[in-house]
């Protein structure tokens, strides 16, 4: 089933869409007349979504979207929080299983994954777009940290995922004020990778993961994982556990890839590594 920009879908449509296509899993939120406000029915499909598609083959690369003229308008106010407020225990399984899927999941992984940014993205849906490895937005998409137009911070993770990426005043420009900004400043600030015309979204994303396919998966898989432990040590910590990666991932490897590309290189003059990926 394909996501369309309809913004009525049908009154049984899942609140979240799996197309598979030449490798890529298109995740798409799917409650384009809320502008895909992430309720119940969306955390806790996006559990299951993201553990199932890490054992999928049909899934090499994962696109996170939304459907119509949203990404997400962030957490939903009346099914996530009112709905909740008075309910506590429900409260702490829903933002449990949130905060699962938004970070704990796709920050580490196991395949690549890339946010496409198609319109609206505000407040909680800054978690899984910060989460994901690449993004690529709409010049035309529209970004905002709202929690302070309403009377709240930016909470769940927003703040500290937001910090991972965008430089501080940028940060606490957009945190204070609220101030609404589109896809190519969001490129500037370091939100996303780049923006593209809207037209183009789709494809531009496509070609992307079609790069991202090429690579080898194990090595691809340890390398964004490495980079995430690796910020986050000391000078020395991470100089130790990159070489006990390199050694895992050299063991781990089913290609051989280090061997094949050392073959390619050295021996067979058929490649070179500086200007794209051994032949597989
Ligand atoms: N939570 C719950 N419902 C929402 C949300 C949301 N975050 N965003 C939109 N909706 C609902 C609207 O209530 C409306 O429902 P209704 O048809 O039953 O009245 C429907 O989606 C369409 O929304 P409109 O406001 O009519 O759409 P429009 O295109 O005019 O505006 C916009 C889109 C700017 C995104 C607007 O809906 C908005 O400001 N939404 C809230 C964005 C926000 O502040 N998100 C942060 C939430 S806090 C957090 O994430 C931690």
């Amino acid at each position: 089933m394909t996501a369309n920009s309809a913004t009525q879908p049908a009154a049984d449509a899942p609140p979240v869409l799996v197309d598979f296509e030449d490798g890529i899993a298109w995740v798409t939120l799917n409650r384009p007349e809320k502008r895909n406000a992430i309720n119940p029915g969306i955390v806790y499909n996006m559990v299951r979504i993201l553990e199932e598609l890490e054992a999928d083959d049909r899934c090499k690369v994962m696109v996170l979207t939304g459907a119509g003229d949203a990404f997400s308008a962030g957490m939903d106010l009346r099914e996530y929080f009112r709905a909740t407020d008075n309910d506590p225990k429900e409260r702490t399984r829903l933002f449990r299983a949130n905060g699962l899927w938004q970070w704990r999941q796709l920050r580490f992984y196991s395949k690549p994954t890339i946010a496409m940014v198609n319109g609206w993205c505000f407040g909680g849906a800054f978690t899984p777009l910060v989460s994901c490895d690449l993004a690529i937005a709409a010049e035309e998409a529209t970004f905002g940290l709202s929690e302070i137009n309403w009377g709240i911070i930016p909470a769940g993770v927003v703040s500290r995922a937001l910090a991972s990426l965008v430089r501080e005043r940028e940060a606490m420009y957009y945190v204070m004020t609220g101030e609404t900004f589109d896809g190519r400043r969001a490129a500037e600030i370091g939100l996303v990778n780049e923006a593209v015309p809207r037209a183009r979204l789709r494809e531009r994303t496509k070609a992307l993961a079609k790069v991202l396919m090429e690579k080898n998966p194990t090595v691809l898989r340890q390398a964004k994982i490495a980079h995430r432990m690796a910020a986050e040590m000391t000078w020395e910590q991470a100089a130790d556990y990159l070489m006990a990666k390199v050694d895992q991932g050299t063991f781990h490897d089913p290609e051989r890839g280090r061997d094949t590309a050392m073959k390619q290189f050295l021996d067979d003059k058929s490649f070179k590594p500086g200007l794209g990926a051994y032949q597989r």
